[in-house]
């Protein structure tokens, strides 16, 4: 599913940047480019941040 229209970033995009490394939102913010444009999917990239650091 499309958490990021403008820029085209999937939960699983974001899962993946996780298990790659990333352990922050802004972390996954700069390898994805998640939320860098007009911000309406913030809130839910952080949901997804959290709960695939939650059970990493
Ligand atoms: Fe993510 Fe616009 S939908 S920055």
């Amino acid at each position: 599913m499309y958490v990021c229209l403008c820029q085209g970033v999937t939960d699983g995009q974001i899962r993946d940047a996780i298990y790659e490394g990333c352990c922050s939102y802004r972390e996954v913010r700069e390898a994805t480019g998640v939320a860098t444009r007009c911000g309406k999917c913030a809130c839910v990239a952080k949901q997804v941040v959290r709960e695939t650091l939650s059970d990493v």
